[in-house]
């Protein structure tokens, strides 16, 4: 069955007909009065899984609007294709290939077969050969060019090579093994290199060149200048193999940059670059964590890739956040989509889901090339809590948008300071509560007057302390963040981001708009060096080339 190759169009199913007219019947929806008509809100709409406690009760939603969704769902034909994903069918069609991160976490024993041949063997000889790797490091055993054991890994990475492992090695440091310090290198900017150099010393530093292609510019030239760096601080072309590994699907283009074979660790072309923490790529946060943590990830997220397989759609996380994007995104015109950890140590998870998300669902035409018939992803952006109180939730309380956001938050901290945490707690529950309840221009006036303001003092302030409420949320509690929660979170999010691309019909696992920008970058370069002196395309950019040679000093 190929029907997510050929999609059917979601407008035109049955359901979505429905769920415009019942848009139309929930204009009046208030959450206030819907909590306060049914004091089972809260227990019909939280459904708890693999840790994680999801609370989708603060939604414009009813009962019957869950149900409408859900049948769109099967109408979409979700479940064939969630089938269709773990089984290894190509459900990424311009790239003829499956999507197949699932496999990265599924036990031994398991199988899985990409174009007849089971491909859990080599995925478990992978982890294996990373647990070889960080067992030497983390033992001392693998030694630099002077023989000092390697205390500084860096990785070097951009994209899906970078957001991931940087997410879950700082999101788990209350995990990290003593001895050795994981930093990272993505952006190709002297400054960020140079800020890091100095602060490494070469004998004992490890470079990870992480890249599934071996082609990223921004890679390659960090892993040169790291090369360079190495070699000027003493170290020699004979010992780079002790200072550089790598982890690609190109080997041949690894091992032209000095890579010695058996220190490359392979990926494969069916997990995609965002989806890909869970494979060697991984390795920055083995090497942090320790391999049974690393094991730990994976399980947590093969718990939750068991739950979005086997939960009715109706109690599937995944499948209700999904869900919920679809009905806020095409049918209440909402464009972004807030991710508000408060949690220090999820600080990097916007960034990363800003990658899942948007480079998946980020999409203009159907997996059969012609255009979408409904509003495709949304902005994810957002911040850590409360920072981002004091700065753009006012846009969510009182602009003019509809925002939906996710709250996610740990019950206990990993590092009580006197009643910090119940704090952080508190005001996360606040921020959901405040953009839910809002305040009447009555309640605003009854404030003021009880401050014992003159009337017309009142009048001329009521309506810039209205805030109108109504604004859904999702809230995401855990206890502790732990490897297993943490993995299953990330799925989570992997698995809400398939379902939307299965209702829009697209392919969220090609990113081909980020390659026009890297085409014309090249073109840009031989300009701004003089190598090309034809006019560029248009006179904007020829206007900020003529700037930058005439006053590029370095
Ligand atoms: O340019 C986008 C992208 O292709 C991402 O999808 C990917 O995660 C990133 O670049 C890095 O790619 P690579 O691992 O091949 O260096």
């Amino acid at each position: 069955m190929d029907h997510h190759l050929t999609p059917l169009d979601v407008t035109q199913l049955p359901s979505w007909n429905a769920l415009h007219q019942h848009r139309q019947d929930l204009a009046g929806f208030n959450l206030r009065q819907a909590f306060s008509d049914d004091p089972e809100r809260f227990r019909q709409f939280s459904h708890s899984a693999c840790g994680l406690l999801l609370d989708f009760s603060k939604n414009l939603v009813r009962t019957d609007t869950l149900e409408l969704l859900v049948k769109l769902a099967e109408e979409a034909q979700l479940g064939d294709a969630i089938k269709a994903m773990f089984r290894g069918d190509v459900i990424n069609a311009s790239e003829r290939r499956p999507a197949l991160h699932t496999a990265l976490r599924r036990p031994i024993g398991d199988k899985v077969r990409v174009d007849g041949v089971d491909v859990m063997p080599e995925v478990h000889r992978v982890l294996h050969q990373m647990t070889e790797l960080v067992g030497y490091v983390h033992n001392g055993l693998w030694r630099g060019y002077t023989e000092k054991p390697i205390t500084d890994v860096v990785n070097i990475g951009i994209g899906g090579s970078f957001l991931g492992p940087q997410l879950v090695s700082e999101a788990l440091l209350p995990f990290a093994q003593k001895g050795v310090r994981c930093h990272y290198l993505a952006n190709i900017d002297g400054s960020e290199f140079r800020e890091l150099a100095c602060r490494l010393n070469a004998e004992t530093t490890l470079f990870i060149v992480s890249s599934k292609s071996f082609g990223t510019l921004e890679t390659l030239k960090n892993a040169q200048a790291a090369r360079a760096w190495y070699l000027a601080q003493g170290g020699s072309e004979e010992e780079l193999y002790r200072h550089f590994i790598a982890v690609s699907s190109n080997k041949e283009a690894a091992i032209a940059f000095g890579i010695r074979e058996e220190n490359i660790f392979p990926m494969w072309d069916w997990v995609g670059g965002r989806y890909s923490l869970w494979s060697a790529i991984g390795l920055p946060i083995a090497m942090s964590i320790g391999i049974s943590n690393f094991k730990e990830l994976l399980s947590g997220a093969y718990s939750m890739d068991q739950h979005f397989q086997t939960t009715p759609f109706e109690r599937n996380i995944p499948v209700i956040l999904g869900l919920l994007g679809v009905w806020y995104g095409d049918f209440w015109g909402a464009h972004s989509h807030a991710i508000l950890p408060y949690d220090y140590y999820l600080r990097n998870f916007t960034d990363h889901l800003q990658q899942l998300d948007m480079e998946s669902n980020g999409k203009s035409v159907r997996q059969d090339g012609s255009p979408v018939s409904a509003g495709t992803g949304p902005v994810i952006w957002g911040g850590v809590g409360c920072n981002g109180q004091h700065a753009y939730h006012q846009l969510l309380h009182q602009g003019t948008q509809l925002i939906p956001a996710d709250f996610i938050v740990p019950v206990s901290s990993y590092n009580p300071v006197a009643d910090h945490h119940q704090w952080l707690f508190a005001n996360c529950l606040s921020q959901s509560q405040a953009l839910m309840l809002g305040k009447s221009h009555e309640e605003a006036e009854a404030e003021l007057r009880a401050k014992g303001l003159p009337e017309d003092e009142v009048q001329r302030l009521a309506p810039h302390k209205v805030v109108p409420g109504n604004r859904p949320s999702n809230t995401l509690v855990m206890e502790r963040i732990s490897p297993r929660r943490l993995g299953a979170l990330i799925a989570m999010y992997e698995h809400k981001v398939y379902v939307q691309s299965v209702l829009w019909g697209i392919n969220a696992f090609d990113q081909w708009g980020v390659e026009l920008g890297k085409e014309l970058g090249k073109g840009v370069y031989s300009r701004l060096t003089g190598q090309d002196e034809a006019l560029a395309e248009d006179g904007s950019t020829q206007g900020l080339i003529d700037f930058f040679r005439a006053r590029h000093r370095g």
